[in-house]
C-alpha cells in the first residue's frame, strides 16, 4: 500500500516553526492541532481540500458555503455564550485563487491546501472516546464484580455526563442554531481546568473521568432555525448515534432530554415533536 500524504498546507501554516501535526482526515475536512499567531495559541486548522472529481465551480461553491456557514455559526455562538470553539481566521477562497493561473505564486500552490478555518483547540477527549473506555470498563467490570455498589456509581456519572450533553444542544437551540449532525464524535468533554488527571493517563483499569465541560464541534452542516421541526431532528439524530454507537449509554438517553428540557423555554414543544419524528424514524424503517 502507497502511504498517503495530504496535501501542502496553505499559508501560513505551512511557515510555523512547528509543523502542524494531522489528528484527522475524514473525507471532507482535515484536522490539524497547530499555533496561531503566537507559538503559545494552540488551535485547530479544518482544511477542506477541493474534489478533483468534482466540477471546479461547484466544488468551490460548496466548499466556500460550509466554511462560511461553519465559521458564522461559531462567531454567533461564542458571542451568545454557548460552548464552542471560537474562530481564530479562516479564507474561503484557498487554492482555488490560484488554480487557474500558474502555482508560482508562492505558498502552498497548485493543488495545494484547499479553504481553511483556524478555530481554539479544545483539550479533552471527543465524547465517542470517552463513553466506549467508559463502556468497556463497565463491561469488565460486571464480568468480575457483578451489580452493585459500583455500578450504581457509574450510572450516575454517565447519567450526569448525559445531562449536559442535553443542556449543552438546549443552549445552541436556545440560541438559535441546528447543529445538523449530532453525533457523539462531534462532542468533546473538556476536562476541568483544576485538572482531572487525562483519562488516557489514567491507571490501567480505573474508573473512566466523565467530568468536564462538553464542547460542541463540526458546525460545517449547521443552520439556523427556531422550528421544533428541525430541533427535533437534531435530537433524533442524537438518539439514533447513542442507539448505534453507545449501546450501554443508550438507556440513559432520558437524562439528555431531561437537561433538554430544563434548558430553555420552548425546549418542551421541540421535545414534543421529537416523538412525531420518532414515530416518521420508525414507519420509514418497517418500510426500508
Ligand atoms: N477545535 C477543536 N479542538 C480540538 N479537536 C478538534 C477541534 N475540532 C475538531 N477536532 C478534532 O477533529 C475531528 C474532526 O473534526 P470535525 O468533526 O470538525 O471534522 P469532520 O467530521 O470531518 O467535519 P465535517 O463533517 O464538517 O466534514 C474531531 O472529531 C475532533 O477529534
Ligand atoms: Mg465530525
Amino acid at each position: 500500500m502507497t502511504e498517503y500524504t495530504p496535501p501542502p498546507l496553505p499559508p501560513p501554516f505551512n511557515t510555523t516553526t512547528t509543523p502542524p501535526t494531522l489528528i484527522y482526515q475524514g473525507a471532507e475536512a482535515h484536522l490539524y492541532k497547530t499555533t496561531f499567531l503566537t507559538p503559545t495559541t494552540h488551535a485547530a486548522l479544518k482544511i477542506r481540500p477541493s474534489k478533483p472529481y468534482r466540477h471546479p465551480i461547484l466544488d468551490r461553491r460548496l466548499t466556500r458555503a460550509r466554511i462560511l456557514q461553519e465559521a458564522r455559526c461559531l462567531h454567533k455562538l461564542v458571542k451568545e455564550g454557548v460552548s464552542v470553539p471560537a474562530v481564530l481566521g479562516l479564507d474561503w477562497e484557498g487554492d482555488a485563487r490560484n488554480s487557474n493561473s500558474d502555482s508560482a505564486s508562492g505558498g502552498g500552490g497548485g493543488g495545494g491546501g484547499g479553504s481553511w478555518l483556524a478555530m481554539e483547540w479544545v483539550e479533552g477527549e471527543v465524547v465517542r472516546a470517552v463513553l466506549e473506555r467508559w463502556e468497556r470498563y463497565v463491561k469488565d467490570l460486571q464480568r468480575t464484580t457483578g451489580e452493585g455498589v459500583v455500578m450504581d456509581k457509574e450510572e450516575r456519572k454517565v447519567r450526569a455526563l448525559m445531562k449536559k450533553i442535553g443542556t449543552a444542544v438546549g443552549s445552541l437551540h436556545k440560541a438559535g442554531v441546528i447543529h445538523g449532525d449530532l453525533t457523539t464524535s462531534n462532542l468533546i468533554l473538556r476536562p476541568d481546568s483544576h485538572g482531572q488527571a487525562e483519562s488516557g493517563d489514567a491507571a490501567a483499569g480505573a474508573s473512566p473521568s466523565l467530568e468536564g465541560e462538553i464542547v460542541m464541534i463540526d458546525f460545517g452542516l449547521a443552520s439556523q432555525s427556531s422550528q421544533d421541526e428541525d430541533r427535533a431532528v437534531d435530537l433524533y439524530v442524537l438518539e439514533r448515534a447513542f442507539g448505534s454507537s453507545h449501546p450501554r449509554a443508550e438507556g440513559f438517553f432520558e437524562e439528555v432530554l431531561a437537561g433538554y428540557r430544563e434548558s430553555y423555554k420552548g425546549a418542551g414543544s421541540a421535545l414534543k415533536r421529537l416523538e412525531d419524528v420518532r414515530m416518521r424514524g420508525r414507519k420509514r424503517s418497517m418500510i426500508g
